[in-house]
């Protein structure tokens, strides 16, 4: 055969060809698999671009990668895989049919099998928020770089191309690494979920598979060190009937879940609190006792309520009416509402003042050693709720003021028809992120099919969530200064709230201490039978009549200025407020006399109202405010991001114009349109002190205003208020001890009356007190 040179050209043209398709192939499926960083710069060719709109594509890839409808059951898929009867819906209905203790003992025994050293985990703070805002991820690390080139005195160019590579490698691993995250989270909280089905089920007489039940309590909950806590009783005894028969409870034998769930009784109301909290407490119990209350009363500590200040707390719960009512005792009570002679007052009134039942629950030794950290402040509200003695639960903060009887609130219709009751957050204009609602979506039973979910009959969550307040996109959505709650129906959502707490991200960076904690947990472990209150907070105190103190003075909106939320009941009553009864939570007339509209006023009327306690005359709940996120936390954020940036051109309210102007003169105090919010915050009051109004100019197409709701108070209630308002303030530690109680052990006591003097501000005692 012969080669002719044409031949021999075609030929090697042809290898040619082949071989630059071949490598063109193999560098293309390289690059694709992300192996091109391995290259040095110069050869890579598909080469990222950083500019905004490559982040902002990049951003709606992740979202829709980590998007909640994208959730896979890997539990199931695992369990699936061992078992051929789960691979169709035939073999999957089958295998339902068995009966429910037959089913966990089968998914348990194969789980624990593959899983034997699985254990809660707390993870650290590796889940980063910023994969899907490509954007803030550069920028936060632009400036660490800046930083560097600064402390080095390096001038230049800040960013090189090489610093851009460097920072996407990082936010590569950064999505994988959250991602990976997410998925423990996820399958962890769907195990709590089966976990809670098969052993916490309350219909259930007995534990089917208590060995399993154990192992799979040790796993999940390694922060319980399976010790119950210390009952102790107002006479100073240690009395061990907190639970019905707890010296039977054995924890090498019992299952602390088990036990708690099974001997819960009764009502009554449970305040976690540390040492910090007692002069609230001192003042709250008063009320209770203006209440005539008869509920028993839980005060759940961690050894950090010392003893002195436990000894208030009994002498404020059991000392004889006479002592309790003394107007020697508080320096408060001639000033506070002189004219108002509680003695004769409460007697016009029935009010008798009945001693209080008064036990300290002391949890400290339930939480086993390497956890001793992760449950700060707000998260003992979480583990005292588990672990009350109490099977119906008025949880209260130390500053919650209840204006009804607690008992009433039991009678609300939202409590009798769910067991489960909560109170609405102020309607605040911030909002949350879509990584933050499309994460807790995902925590809670979102698959029919193919899910443990499924196999256990645990319904998916409905928009009864996914259309609340949260996770339509608002930050604030629940107040949790009320909780009202059956434990023994809804144990399970109480009992996973703590774990849930101990994600610090993004659990707890997403929501505000434990506010949102307690519908979430409920949500999560597949349980929506819960209600809220049908009003968001109001403001109240007494309506803004005079103009020259009034922001809007050309506006028919009224207002009503305060640091206090009230909390209005389907029927208009005001159940309760918050923060105590001073007129500011954190008061202090010094700091805030030059802000508008104490400016305004003389020092007597400033006086009038900073000494006096907050009256309350009128409540006001501004009108509701649109969703920015539709439910389901959709992966398309234009819509949501039209929304905001269109409200950010609306006119500015007076606490927007002066963000920033730093001198008090040159702030505008009043304006003369409508106010664009239904909340306006305030500097006053440590900036907890905002405006209401009931009309706004509208955030809806359709209208010109939104209104809210304003009420009005006769004098029946006014009054009845201001006299639990003097019962309150006038509390104080020098109150009389019982007969039976011990001596305090020091005199502290007596100097933080002493200093309690300054600026007629039991917050500022409290204050210093913290920094001790
Ligand atoms: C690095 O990325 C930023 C965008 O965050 C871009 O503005 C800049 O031009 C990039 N620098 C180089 C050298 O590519």
């Amino acid at each position: 055969m012969r080669w002719s040179f044409r031949k021999v050209a075609c030929f090697t043209l042809a290898c040619f060809t082949l071989a630059v398709f071949m490598v063109a192939t193999f560098y293309i499926v390289w690059s694709i698999y992300g192996l091109e960083k391995y290259l040095p710069i110069g050869f890579r060719i598909f080469q990222e671009t950083f500019t905004e709109s490559s982040f902002l594509k990049g951003d709606l890839k992740v979202r829709s990668e980590i998007h909640h409808s994208k959730k896979v059951d890997t539990l199931f898929n695992e369990f699936a895989q061992d078992n051929r009867n789960l691979r169709d819906s035939r073999g999957v209905s089958k295998w339902k049919s068995q009966p429910l203790s037959d089913r966990c003992e089968d998914f348990f025994t194969h789980w624990l099998a593959a899983n034997p050293d699985w254990k809660f985990q707390k993870f650290g703070d590796n889940f980063d928020k910023s994969i899907v805002n490509k954007k803030r991820f550069f920028e936060v690390k632009y400036d660490r770089i800046k930083q560097r080139y600064k402390q080095n005195n390096i001038e230049g160019p800040l960013v090189t191309r090489e610093n851009n590579n460097t920072i996407q490698e990082e936010y590569l691993s950064a999505i994988k690494a959250t991602m990976d995250i997410e998925t423990k989270m996820v399958e962890t909280m769907s195990l709590f979920r089966v976990y809670g089905k098969c052993f916490l089920n309350q219909n259930q007489e007995t534990v089917s598979h208590p060995e399993i039940f154990k192992k799979m309590t040790d796993k999940l909950f390694p922060f319980l060190s399976g010790q119950l806590p210390i009952f102790e009783r107002f006479d100073g005894k240690v009395y061990n009937e907190g639970f019905p028969e707890m010296s039977k409870y054995e924890k090498s034998q019992d299952i602390l879940l088990n036990y708690i769930q099974r001997n819960v009784q009764g009502k009554g109301i449970l305040v976690s609190a540390t040492t910090k909290h007692a002069r609230d407490l001192i003042k709250l119990i008063r009320v209770l006792r203006a209440h005539n209350n008869e509920l028993p009363i839980q005060i759940v500590h961690k050894g950090d309520i010392s003893q002195r200040n436990q000894q208030y707390l009994l002498a404020a719960a059991q000392t004889e009416v006479d002592d309790m009512l003394d107007p020697k005792l508080s320096t408060d009570y001639m000033n506070v509402s002189p004219e108002l002679d509680l003695k004769e007052d409460s007697k016009r009134r029935n009010v008798y003042f009945p001693k209080q039942d008064l036990t300290f629950v002391n949890i400290k030794q339930c939480i086993s050693r390497e956890y001793k950290y992760n449950f700060p402040g707000y998260a003992n509200k979480l583990l005292a709720l588990f672990f009350t003695s109490f099977k119906e639960v008025l949880l209260f903060d130390a500053d919650t003021i209840p204006l009804v009887p607690p008992k009433e609130f039991f009678d609300l219709e939202g409590y009798k028809a769910k067991s489960a009751f909560f109170f609405k957050d102020r309607t605040l204009n911030d909002f949350n992120d879509y990584i933050e609602t499309n994460f807790f979506t995902k925590l809670c039973p979102t698959l029919k099919s193919n899910s443990l979910d499924d196999l256990f009959d645990i319904p998916v969550i409905t928009e009864h969530t996914l259309n609340n307040g949260y996770m339509t996109g608002w930050r604030h959505f629940q107040e949790a200064g009320v909780v009202a709650v059956d434990k023994s129906k809804h144990f399970l959502g109480v009992a996973l709230a703590s774990p849930l707490s101990i994600w610090k991200d993004p659990v707890v960076s997403s929501v505000w201490g434990d506010k949102e904690l307690y519908w979430l947990a409920l949500s999560i472990a597949g349980d929506e039978n819960y209600a809220f209150n049908e009003h968001y907070a109001a403001s109240v105190g007494v309506a803004t009549t005079n103009p020259k103190y009034k922001q809007y003075t050309k506006s028919n909106a009224h207002e009503v200025c305060s640091s206090h939320p009230g909390h209005i009941s389907n029927d208009g009553r005001l159940l309760w407020i918050n923060s105590g009864f001073s007129y500011c939570k954190k008061n202090g007339i010094f700091r805030d006399r030059n802000l508008f509209p104490y400016s305004a006023m003389d020092t007597s009327e400033q006086k009038g109202l900073f000494d006096q306690p907050l009256r309350i005359q009128h409540a006001l709940v501004p009108p509701g405010i649109p969703r920015i996120r539709e439910p389901g936390s959709p992966i398309d954020d234009t819509p949501e991001t039209e929304l905001l940036l269109k409200w950010k051109s609306r006119p500015k309210d007076v606490d927007e114009i002066n963000k920033d102007v730093k001198s008090e003169e040159e702030k505008i105090s009043q304006l003369d349109s409508n106010p664009q919010k239904g909340w306006v915050k305030s500097q006053a009051c440590a900036g907890y002190y905002y405006c209401a109004y009931d009309l706004i100019d509208s955030y809806f197409t359709d209208k010109d205003v939104d209104n809210g709701e304003f009420f009005e108070y006769d004098d029946n209630t006014v009054s009845t208020i201001e006299f639990l308002a003097k019962v309150w303030m006038t509390g104080t530690t020098k109150t009389k001890l019982p007969v039976k109680a011990a001596e305090p052990e020091t005199t502290q006591g007596k100097e933080n009356e002493g200093t309690k003097k300054e600026g007629g501000s039991i917050e500022g005692d409290k204050q210093k007190k913290d920094h001790n």
